[in-house]
């Protein structure tokens, strides 16, 4: 994005970009979006693209390329062992991450998978930030537990916390006294915390778990998956950094970690993931499960073309005007929302802007998914996808007791340089809306309900006849309008 200050006054994001290839989208009418949205089980995971029109239900493999990444997907080299397109990646994984050995896995998951195989033992403590979804069912997976450490104000979903990703360090020590250092197997760091609405940690926190991590001699893994969007907001927020090119503060960051794992889809491409070291002997304890579950050392189940617009792609993540323009946009359209009043997360994160379905929909009780009631309400009035990020994306304890999620949050993903300003306002006028509307909305419950990652491909019915009402309400009010 450019600093480019408007003589209006208005405070516009800027793209510093054209669009040089085009999908066509489509909005179908209301009408068809209740049955798409019932053929989905109201899960907007399970709708069909052909029945979306604005796609925010992720930034995962879905961020725009530029000119280069697709430029070098035609001088990749194919090849089962020893490709040059891996030699380039791993160079880059080098120069930009600044760790030598990189072992490659199809995509951020699989890396969690390897890792926690490798460093869990059942009944294992792993501290972290906060918890993904998907690392939480590895850790799961292997007999191990989570202890998640924010601070306490970090749930407070409104708030002027510049970095509410941050570790609380006496939580931490606390943590690692009472369960006994030989039973805690790695820190983990999530930057920009997705789920709490993609929020950072500052440098400074990083550093400060480092010293604890050094103190116990415990291994510091940091998921990198939105590692710029954390670097540029801690160039943004954190006093010391604001002269630091990104560059610099990427290299920090993963200069305190002792392995960085990451999903490609996120961070730089459409597909694939890494784990980088600087140990040997760290490596070799994994490269075994590569070959078992990913592929051959030099591919790890990501094509040689994705590889190699990966590579491209980590290079182009040290470019700010390219790893700004989500976070703009993302600002942009949470202080809209926020002047008008409609619950948002603030201040504004990454990734998207996270509206508070708790209290957008304060009528729905908990155990009938506020945010996935409201995801699905949303798609049904506007054609936009989001994600449901509360209690549906959570899991059952042991006794098969469904556990509350801290926070219920409708997630509206702004990947890089796909949406125009149009479009935002498009998603900020129908949500204001439905906000007016909110009464309208009512509960979910499951119809089926998956064991593991439910929120996938779980199906849901709603509790009463609601979807129905709403549709009458939003012809009354639009007339013909799709
Ligand atoms: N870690 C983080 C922080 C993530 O956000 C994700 C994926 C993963 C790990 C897993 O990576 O999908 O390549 O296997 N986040 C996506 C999302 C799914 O929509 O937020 P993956």
């Amino acid at each position: 994005m450019s600093k480019v200050k408007f003589y209006s006054g208005e405070d516009i994001p800027l793209e510093l970009h054209k669009v040089r290839v085009v999908q066509k989208l489509h909005l179908v009418p209301i009408e068809r979006r209740l049955n798409a949205i019932e053929e989905a089980g109201f899960n907007t995971f399970r709708l069909n693209t052909k029945d979306v029109y604005l796609d925010m239900l992720t930034d995962s493999g879905t961020n725009a390329m530029s000119d280069n990444q697709v430029a070098a997907m035609f001088q990749a080299d194919d090849a089962y062992a020893g490709s040059q397109s891996f030699y380039k990646y791993q160079q880059a994984v080098e120069d930009v991450l600044e760790k030598k050995y990189l072992l490659p896995v199809h995509q951020g998951r699989a890396a969690e998978n390897v890792i926690s195989r490798t460093f869990i033992k059942p009944g294992n403590i792993i501290p972290m930030n906060y918890h993904f979804t998907t690392a939480l069912a590895h850790i799961l997976e292997v007999g191990g537990k989570i202890a998640e450490l924010l601070h306490d104000d970090a749930l407070i979903l409104q708030s002027t916390n510049p970095f509410k990703g941050n570790i609380d360090i006496d939580k931490l020590v606390k943590c690692i006294e009472e369960n006994g250092v030989e039973n805690i197997s790695f820190i983990r760091m999530e930057a920009s915390t997705n789920l709490i609405g993609g929020q950072p940690f500052s440098m400074a926190n990083l550093m400060d778990v480092r010293q604890i991590a050094d103190k116990y001699g415990i291994m510091l893994i940091l998921d990198a998956s939105l590692i710029g969007e954390n670097a540029y907001l801690i160039k943004e927020r954190e006093q010391a950094w604001k002269e630091n090119s990104l560059g610099d503060i990427i290299k920090a960051m993963t200069d305190l970690a002792d392995l960085v794992y990451f999903s490609a889809r996120k961070l730089s491409s459409s597909r694939g993931g890494g784990i980088c070291i600087n140990r040997k002997e760290l490596y070799y304890k994994m490269e075994a499960l590569i070959p078992l579950y990913e592929g051959f050392l030099t591919y790890g189940g990501i094509s040689v073309r994705e590889i190699e617009a990966i590579a491209v792609g980590l290079r182009e993540t040290l470019d700010e005007t390219m790893i700004s323009q989500s976070p703009k946009f993302i600002e942009h359209l949470v202080t809209e929302l926020d002047k008008k009043g409609i619950p948002v997360v603030t201040p504004p994160g990454v990734l998207g802007a996270h509206v508070d379905a708790g209290s957008f929909c304060q009528h729905i009780p908990q155990t009938e998914y506020p945010a996935g009631a409201l995801a699905a309400a949303y798609y049904l009035i506007s054609g936009v996808r989001g994600m449901e990020r509360g209690t549906i994306s959570s899991v059952r304890d042991e006794n098969g007791v469904e556990i509350l999620a801290n926070i219920e949050l409708l997630r509206l993903a702004l990947p890089r340089r796909v949406f125009t300003l149009s479009q935002v306002k498009y998603v900020l006028d129908r949500l204001t809306w439905l906000y007016d509307n909110r009464e309208l909305i009512g509960g979910l419950r499951f119809t089926y309900e998956p064991p593991v990652l439910r929120f996938f491909m779980g199906g849901l019915e709603p509790t009463s006849n609601w979807p129905a009402r709403l549709v009458e309400k939003f012809k009354k009010d639009f007339g013909d309008s799709l």
